[in-house]
């Protein structure tokens, strides 16, 4: 059944009106890296430890992903080089930019890209991939974490969401 437009409107004026953090996904399989901004993310279970991370079909993301053991997911918090790195990954697509190569990053566990300027993050194992439409979720077990800044304020999706997106949804 088809949503009337006046459902779809106020949904999308009451979303947009949410805030939410922002994280940055990264992926490596098969030789090649991918990366994306996502605000679509939540912790879904306690004991045990599981995560969520949603990459639309469309992304350049999605390819790489969907071929990786695990993927990071990378905390971002609003200070000004964070902030640099949320435009980059959320405002460029790897269809045509090699993001790696515009920033400083190492490997962690099981091939997953770290950025180094966005030390809160963790590698999880993805566990299921699931249909949620024109995004994809991945159920994260988490195998290793790391948190160097405490305290920090998160960058919210009111403040990214006038990053034009690398890729349309
Ligand atoms: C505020 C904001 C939130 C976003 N949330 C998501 C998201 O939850 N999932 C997703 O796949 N893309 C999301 N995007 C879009 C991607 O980050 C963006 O299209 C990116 O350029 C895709 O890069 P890629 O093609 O290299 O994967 C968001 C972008 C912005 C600006």
């Amino acid at each position: 059944m088809a949503i009337p437009g006046t459902v779809r409107a106020v949904l999308a004026k009451l979303v947009a009106d949410l805030d939410y953090p922002m994280y940055i996904v990264t992926a490596a399989a098969a030789g090649e890296r991918s990366g994306c901004l996502v605000g679509f993310g939540t912790q879904t279970s306690i004991h045990p430890e599981r995560f969520l991370a949603c990459i639309s079909r469309k992304n350049h993301t999605m390819g790489v992903a969907e071929g990786a053991d695990v993927l990071a997911v990378h905390f971002v918090s609003d200070e000004p080089k964070q902030r640099d790195l949320a435009e980059l990954f959320g405002g460029e697509t790897g269809d045509a930019t090699d993001k790696f190569e515009r920033c400083a990053w190492h490997e962690g566990t099981g091939g997953a890209p770290l950025l180094d300027d966005v030390p809160n993050r963790f590698v999880g194992r993805v566990l299921e991939r699931f249909d949620l439409g024109d995004h994809v979720g991945f159920l994260l077990d988490p195998v290793d974490a790391d948190e160097a800044d405490e305290g920090v304020h998160e960058l919210g999706f009111q403040e990214a969401k006038d990053i034009e997106p690398g890729h349309p949804a």
